[in-house]
């Protein structure tokens, strides 16, 4: 079977894709791939970011691999925290900080429009492709939790739900999410 490595460290991640890309590629980590380090990120898009990492591992490797970069971008927020999703409240906040700063930010506001979207870059034989998964919502003005997810999850509800990503099981929210529809491009490409 054809294998590819995903640039990322997130664990979580890597369990998401092998499950949606099982029987079609096997999927290596990072650290299967004997790379370690953290990979830069500074581009302020979210494909230049993705192909930012794929690279780092294409400059090392010459392995056909791939990455993806994730932003949650808020329509009343001139499309903020966009790139920069991971470090909105500051460099190491946490998944709670951000989400306080978001509410904050929205408080009093009636447009909660947003959307979650993902850009994968893969590498093969030394060109990049893309492949983009998008979903739009409301930013709730709560947390609502199950315990699922992660990130941004308590406080942002999918069109068409009545239920935050934090309160879906994961196989509900990985059929609908931007990461589940970009990945299912990319499954659709590589099969
Ligand atoms: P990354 O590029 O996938 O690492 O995502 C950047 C940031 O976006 C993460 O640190 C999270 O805060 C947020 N994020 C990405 N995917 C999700 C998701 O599925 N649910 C909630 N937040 C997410």
């Amino acid at each position: 079977m054809k294998r590819l490595i995903f640039a990322t460290n997130n664990k979580h991640k890597v369990e998401e894709v092998r499950a949606a890309l099982d029987g079609i590629v096997e999927i290596v980590t990072l650290a299967e791939a004997g790379l370690s380090g953290e990979i830069p990120e500074t581009a302020d898009t979210l494909q230049g970011n993705a192909l930012q990492k794929a690279q780092w591992v294409w400059d090392r490797t010459h392995t056909d691999c791939f990455a993806d970069d994730t932003g949650l971008e808020v329509d009343a927020l001139g499309g903020a925290p966009g790139v920069y999703s991971a470090r909105y409240a500051g460099e190491h906040c946490s998944f709670d900080d951000n989400i306080d700063k978001l509410l904050a930010a929205l408080e009093g506001k009636s447009n909660r429009s947003a959307d979650f979207r993902t850009v994968i870059c893969l590498i093969e034989g030394g060109e990049p492709k893309y492949f983009e998964g998008r979903v739009d919502g409301q930013i709730l003005t709560e947390r609502h939790s199950n315990g699922e997810g992660f990130g941004y999850d308590p406080v942002f509800m999918p069109d068409r739900f009545a239920l935050s990503f934090a309160e879906m099981p994961l196989d509900v929210k990985n059929t609908i999410s931007h990461r589940g529809l970009a990945v299912a491009k990319l499954a659709a490409h590589l099969k």
